[in-house]
């Protein structure tokens, strides 16, 4: 009996010992887990989040054979759903962007867009890289590049310093360019050496005098940058048209009072338009001053909700010369991202790209001014199919802001506005900017740039055509009321040019 007992009681000591070693292993488990995630710069949820993080992918791998049952389908959220968003991971992170048995996309529901291909698409060894585009060519400095995918502004403040380096960074090994936003411009958007295009928002950030005026000297002193190409008047934005800004004193840090040209720890007030812009005539006044005091091509950004005034505006170009025309103008669709902005004006105010971006390219063909002004858009184009149908149109260039926020990592957490960002983007606390490695975001920024073009020339020489500037509006078409699909340029005919030039 005594015999029983104690081998019972080195059985327990065995098993106590063996709960121990375990209980060991697994805390030694976690430490190095930690240490591991910690000292890793691939993965920013892991790098904030360490060990805990590491369940995101554990659970994003089941949801892939749970949701359909009980979560999201992939091409449901909102405003990116899954599929369009693991589109640009993967394109960010470079690994095989094939699907596998057949398409998950409702080809049914109407507005729904798709390419036509040809019989006799281009052979590979025939396909080109899309060709130069020349802005500004009446400026001292004009500017030329291939690129037609690039960064949309996101002022330095509503995103992060690793952010604006990464984004620096990986612009500059693709080649694309980087809009900085309204606010300002700092050392981090000229640390990677790309090019810059310098935004003017309405309180003049960066280049503004005590009074929020203009200052000339200023702006005399942002072009002298080398790589700074052109200036962009922004009248409005997708989010908040008609709307402006208040940076509470709190963020206004002795940095960021630096490079706006603010008093540090005030609140900053930015008005809701230019003051001093308040007619078209104003409009290319401004336009022309800006170029004459730098030199480099200046154009205008806005969400386009009433147009009369771009019928004004283009007449008016032509009574004073086409000289006188903005160089670029950016069309953002009424459904733009923002960091923080009141719902009805995000929701409800301004026009989708869709229709937008259509209406100012007929305009500009109308008032024969389409070779003179180079057209952009902004507004979710970031899978290949959207930057395809902004080409088809006759968008010149795509900006995207909240596809790099993908390629820096961005979870659509939607917390851009509460400085809680798990991402590191758009947060100013240090410690969860910690997890977003400049060195390696910037390398998904360039892969997800370098993909995108990639694959836009597939749609292009599926289409027929070497490279994707020549898609034209009879390359796609969109599904109509009556689940019929419709050639682009049967419901977007091309108008004649009908407004003849009257100027010098
Ligand atoms: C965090 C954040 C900050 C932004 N800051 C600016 C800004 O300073 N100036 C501006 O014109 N647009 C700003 N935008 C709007 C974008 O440039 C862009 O017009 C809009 O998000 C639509 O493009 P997307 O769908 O590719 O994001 C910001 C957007 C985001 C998400
Ligand atoms: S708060 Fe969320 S949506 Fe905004 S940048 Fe960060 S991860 Fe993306």
């Amino acid at each position: 009996m005594a015999e029983v007992g104690s081998l019972l009681l080195t059985m327990l000591e065995v098993l106590a010992a063996l709960f121990i070693f375990a209980l060991g292993l697994a805390a030694a488990s976690v430490l190095v887990m930690y240490i591991v995630d910690r000292s890793q710069t691939q993965s920013t949820i892991r790098r904030n989040y360490p060990v805990v993080g590491r369940a995101r992918y554990f659970f994003e791998h089941l949801g892939e054979f749970f949701r359909q049952y009980f979560f999201a389908m992939d091409r449901e959220e909102m405003p990116f759903n899954r599929a369009q968003r693991s589109w640009a991971y993967r394109a960010a992170k470079n690994v095989d962007n094939t699907v596998a048995f057949g398409s998950t996309r409702d080809l049914r529901p109407e507005g729904t867009v798709m390419f036509v291909n040809c019989a006799f698409p281009t052979l590979d060894e025939d396909a080109v890289p899309p060709s130069p585009v020349k802005y500004g060519p009446y400026c001292e400095t004009p500017y030329t590049t291939a690129s037609f995918f690039n960064i949309s502004g996101m002022s330095f403040g509503a995103i992060s310093t690793p952010a604006v380096c990464a984004l620096s960074r990986g612009a500059q090994a693709s080649g694309i360019w980087m809009n900085t936003g309204e606010g300002g411009l700092s050392p981090y958007h000229l640390e990677g050496g790309c090019d810059v295009v310098f935004q003017i928002g309405t309180a003049k950030y960066g280049v503004r005098d005590a009074n929020g005026q203009l200052d000339d000297d200023r702006l005399r002193e942002i072009a002298a940058h080398e790589n700074v190409r052109m200036f962009e008047l922004k009248l409005s934005q997708g989010a908040k048209p008609g709307k402006g800004g208040i940076l509470p004193g709190a963020k206004v840090t002795e940095e960021i009072a630096g490079i706006r040209g603010i008093p540090v720890g005030e609140d900053s007030i930015s008005p809701n338009r230019h003051p001093e812009i308040d007619s078209v005539e104003d409009l290319l006044d401004m336009i022309a001053h800006v170029r004459r005091v730098t030199g480099k091509p200046t154009g205008f950004k806005a969400v386009i909700g009433a147009y009369g005034w771009l019928e004004n505006l283009f007449a008016e170009i032509n009574r004073r010369g086409i000289e006188s025309a903005p160089d670029f103008i950016v069309v953002d669709s009424g459904d733009g991202g923002t960091g923080a902005a009141p719902m009805p004006l995000m929701d409800d105010v301004g026009l989708p790209i869709k229709e937008s971006l259509p209406l100012v390219s007929d305009l500009l063909i109308r008032h024969r001014l389409d070779d003179r002004i180079r057209l952009g858009c902004s507004g979710k184009r970031i899978n290949p199919t959207e930057v395809a149908w902004a080409l088809c149109i006759g968008a010149d260039f795509v900006v995207s802001a909240r596809g790099f926020m993908f390629a820096l990592g961005c979870i659509q957490a939607l917390q851009c506005n509460r400085n809680t960002c798990p991402t590191g983007i758009t947060t100013h606390n240090r410690k969860l900017q910690h997890g977003l490695d400049p060195a390696d975001k910037s390398v998904r920024v360039a892969n997800y740039a370098r993909n995108m073009v990639k694959e836009v020339g597939v749609i292009a020489h599926s289409c027929g055509v070497p490279e994707p500037r020549l898609l034209r509006r009879y390359h796609a078409r969109v599904v109509c009321k009556d689940g019929f699909t419709q050639a682009l340029d049967d419901l977007y005919p091309l108008p004649e040019p009908t407004i003849v030039a009257t100027g010098t």
